[in-house]
């Protein structure tokens, strides 16, 4: 269902990133400024149009050590026909990233919901033969610029009903399982730099749904690790809702589970879905400051952790005031606020209690 709003490719008129004298972002010592004093990094995700906008490319020199591509590096943008490949949009991102001293997250080689329009009419030798080219392709020309890249995105479906968990995807059901694996080592032969993360999303809440997501995700990693496929990161995306519970003692415990496999792991995609709180934007900003406290005291915690990146820095940009979802969408229609930042580019709430996570949260080698 986020196919139809995958966009295309969103580089038109995009001239070069704000090259102008940057704009000052008054206050605080920035966010990556702090977590890099404890080993970790902070980033966001952008988009290349998004680097048209002074002030948000203020705050991201302010507060980003790291960024990864909202849209332009997956499959159906980089491949929208079968063969001819652009990497124009992601190499925009990656340059900014490079001059501005960031690294650069990879997201993402493998997702169901990014493969290109033209691959569902292939049969499955047609299917391997193009995943493979995708990931062989996409991996070389960003040899040596990635720090990790998302090799494989949300392939555990609990609904599907599985015993392995695993969604049925057009790759699966064509190609089984060996699809995941392949992947994998395909990627770590074209880079063997990068580290490599499974990536997936609702593991965080002490609901049945995120505890059962995590068995599945568990299952998944230890059946890699044991078949020695080279995945060395668990993406956590971090979408958190502030009506779900969330309790620190088993999150931690899920932490400590993937750390015993010998993966670290990075928060991908973090922010807060208010659609269930009240619209008063004061009270909603504090509830969604009080869970991200909550969650990054409870994820940094973990030694294994190394990285948080939000997926955006600003609601004006947020993929859930575009209602990409139908839970993304409050009934009252007040803009959502699932950001460190708000639309005038203002801190919130939000952001400081990102400053406080990393201020306490205990040292670790370097990201
Ligand atoms: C989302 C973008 O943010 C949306 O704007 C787009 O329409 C669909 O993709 N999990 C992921 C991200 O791993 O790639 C998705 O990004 C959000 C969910």
């Amino acid at each position: 269902m986020l196919r139809r709003h995958l966009p295309a490719l969103l580089l038109a008129g995009c001239g070069s990133p704000q090259a102008a004298a940057p704009m000052r972002v008054e206050g605080a010592t920035g966010l990556n400024t702090r977590a890099a004093a404890k080993g970790l990094a902070f980033g966001s995700a952008i988009s290349a149009r998004q680097l048209q906008q002074p002030d948000l490319v203020a705050a991201l020199r302010a507060d980003c050590g790291l960024l990864v591509a909202e849209y332009e590096q997956k499959w159906r943008i980089i491949e929208p026909e079968r063969g001819r490949r652009s990497f124009v949009g992601p190499d925009f991102i990656a340059r900014f990233a490079r001059e501005s001293g960031m690294a650069l997250r990879g997201h993402t080689l493998l997702w169901h919901e990014s493969e290109p329009g033209w691959a569902e009419s292939l049969d499955a030798r047609a299917l391997a033969d193009a995943a493979d080219r995708h990931v062989i392709a996409t991996a070389t020309h960003f040899r040596g610029r990635i720090a990790t890249w998302d090799v494989l995105n949300e392939a555990i479906h609990l609904a599907d009903g599985r015993p392995d968990w695993l969604r049925r995807t057009r790759l699966l059901r064509l190609l089984g399982p060996d699809y995941i694996p392949r992947a994998f080592t395909l990627a770590r032969a074209a880079d063997p730099a990068a580290r490599l993360a499974y990536n997936d999303y609702g593991c965080e809440h002490a609901t049945l749904y995120g505890r059962r997501k995590r068995l599945g995700v568990l299952a998944l990693l230890r059946a890699l690790k044991q078949a020695g496929v080279p995945v060395q990161v668990l993406g956590v995306q971090g979408h958190l809702s502030a009506h779900l519970a969330f309790e620190a003692a088993e999150w931690r415990d899920f932490l400590g589970e993937v750390a015993s496999l010998g993966l670290t792991i990075e928060i991908t995609e973090f922010d807060v879905n208010d659609r269930a709180l009240p619209a008063a934007t004061g009270p909603r900003d504090e509830a969604v400051a009080e869970l991200t406290r909550r969650f990054l005291q409870a994820t940094l915690a973990e030694p294994a952790v190394r990285s948080v990146t939000c997926w955006g820095l600003s609601d004006r940009h947020s993929w859930i005031r575009r209602g990409v979802l139908a839970d993304h969408r409050r009934r009252d229609n007040a803009e959502a606020r699932p950001l460190p930042y708000d639309a005038q580019m203002q801190r919130k709430p939000m952001w400081h209690a990102i400053a406080a996570a990393f201020d306490a949260a205990p040292a670790r080698p370097p990201f």
